[in-house]
């Protein structure tokens, strides 16, 4: 973990991009982790506040949409940060048909790994009902509501969503918990049902402490009668299979 001071450059009234932070290169974080930034300039908001990125720029990160609650920032704001923290996607090297998707929200997180999955010409689809705008036309938009059908067509998934819609997303995409294979996927398609690594998600959750005092508000259950993990530090990206 690596701690360094940063600025905000830029704030922007934009529906992915919150604010453009500048910060030293290996401090960047990757798709899905996060950094906590506090403000040295304003004592009176003690607590670091976690920030996303939904892109890199040459010098530092655009922080995902919406700012953090609390964070009163304004161009030429300094910052405190830590990190990288967390575990953020792993978009494997060898995926060509990328499906990122947000049943919930905008997934302005999970769209950092839009670059990543063009510059290794991945075909990128996004099931999302209310995407930010201005997206790139190599990004092809679907209706929610196509996600599990876009799985048995994708090689990767990348999903996001709040901690409390998290249930309804693995009764969808976990074949033992759904109802629509009852005698399972077929095996001819190019579903990334089971295979591990192929398919994960980002829980959206406060993070407190930041895995600094076990406070346990991040605890995300994956499986029914499994161990707690916590968002903070075990995800906030997990496997899904
Ligand atoms: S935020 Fe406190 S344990 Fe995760």
């Amino acid at each position: 973990m690596i701690t360094a001071k940063g600025f905000i450059d830029q704030i922007y009234l934009d529906e992915r991009r919150a604010a453009r932070l500048s910060c030293p290169p290996d401090l960047r974080p990757g798709p899905g982790q996060y950094l906590l930034a506090s403000t040295r300039s304003n004592p009176a908001v003690p607590l670091a506040l976690p920030v996303y990125t939904t892109g890199n720029y040459p010098g530092g990160f655009y922080v995902a949409a919406p700012l953090p609650n609390g964070a009163n920032w304004l161009p030429g704001t300094a910052l405190d940060l830590r990190g990288p923290l967390g575990r953020g996607f792993n978009l494997p090297a060898q995926a060509r048909k990328v499906a990122l998707a947000a049943p919930v929200g905008n997934g302005t997180r999970v769209l950092a790994l839009l670059e990543p999955a063009l510059a290794q010409n991945a075909s990128v689809v996004m099931c999302c009902d209310q995407p930010p705008a201005d997206l790139p036309a190599a990004l092809e938009i679907l209706p929610a509501a196509a996600l599990l059908e876009i799985t048995i067509w994708a090689d990767y998934l990348a999903c996001q969503v709040p901690r409390e819609h998290l249930p309804g997303l693995l009764n969808l995409l976990t074949p033992e918990r759904s109802n629509m294979y009852p005698a399972g996927r077929p095996s001819s398609t190019n579903s990334i049902a089971p295979r591990s690594n192929s398919a994960q998600v980002l829980v959206e959750t406060p993070v407190p402490c930041a895995g600094l005092a076990d406070c346990g508000v991040c605890a995300v259950s994956l499986r029914p009668g499994r161990d707690f993990k916590l968002a903070c530090k075990d995800g906030p990206v997990f496997d899904i299979y």
